[in-house]
């Protein structure tokens, strides 16, 4: 049994200590969690109007983000998944870290880019990955990364027992498809959104909230408000994902069952 948890926030653009600050301040007053997942680009914001802007605010993987939260998971003893922009050589990645007990295990660098996104980062280019923690098999997306089923499904086919999601969601269906995904692939998810709204170079965007945890079954175990700050979190068994029957009779399995040679092949 593990804890599991979202934290909900309102980043403010450009303000990446503050930004942190918010967060730490959150998992500090929230409920011990073995696991903790924080927003997409929890650091700095999300209304970009230019690459130099994306640029200043990118950090890399072994730069003051995420050494904080080095520091808290060690302290803690507790593995955070953390949206962040992330700087690797010249390039700028709409990325996101993994880290369990102290270390970083690694970086998943997103690769659905969402509407203008496409102008500030440059897509991941390898899958999203599995990572064996101490909080079970994690499964590590972003945001629109939602919306191809192939990412839950490849996350799912690969291992993973909970998908750690780090969202700022503006379309409104991310929270119904999550129930439909974990039930599907039958597994836990961990939906960590941003509030409030941004409006910045002519551009306004509403978050929705609403993080959420999912149960296999589908069965929402916790839920935030659509606009306020939250930590939600709940006592979750990563073991019951491995279980891939379905039916009365548990005849049918959702592995084994599948028919990839009959479905679309490019
Ligand atoms: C999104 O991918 N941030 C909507």
């Amino acid at each position: 049994m593990i804890v599991a948890a979202a934290v909900q926030m309102e980043p403010v653009f450009g303000q990446p200590q503050h930004n942190l600050q918010t967060a730490v301040d959150l998992i500090e007053a929230g409920p011990p969690a073995n696991l903790y997942v924080l927003p997409e680009l929890f650091h700095c914001g999300y209304v970009f109007t230019s690459q130099e802007e994306a640029a200043a605010l990118a950090e890399p993987v072994d730069g003051p983000t995420v050494s904080a939260l080095q520091e808290v998971s060690a302290q803690r003893q507790c593995t955070i998944f953390a949206g962040f922009a992330e700087r690797a050589d010249q390039t700028i990645y709409n990325s996101s870290v993994l880290i369990d007990q102290g270390q970083v295990l690694g970086t998943y660098r997103k690769i659905h880019l969402f509407d203008k996104e496409t102008l500030w980062f440059t897509p991941g280019s390898a899958p999203p990955p599995v990572y064996q923690t101490s909080s079970g098999r994690l499964g590590l997306m972003i945001c629109f990364d939602w919306i191809f089923p192939e990412t839950a499904r490849s996350l799912m086919l690969n291992g993973a027992q909970i998908l750690c999601h780090s969202a700022n969601l503006v379309l409104q269906w991310c929270q119904k498809a999550t129930v439909i995904r974990c039930v599907e692939n039958h597994v836990f998810t961990v939906l960590a959104n941003r509030i409030g709204t941004e409006s910045r170079g002519g551009d306004t965007l509403t978050f929705t909230g609403a993080s959420t945890i999912v149960d296999p079954k589908g069965q929402v175990q916790a839920a935030a408000p659509e606009t306020e700050a939250a930590v939600i979190s709940a006592q979750i068994d990563p073991a019951l994902a491995d279980d891939k029957t379905i039916g009365p009779s548990k005849i049918n399995n959702l592995l084994h069952d599948r028919k990839p040679d009959l479905y679309f092949q490019p």
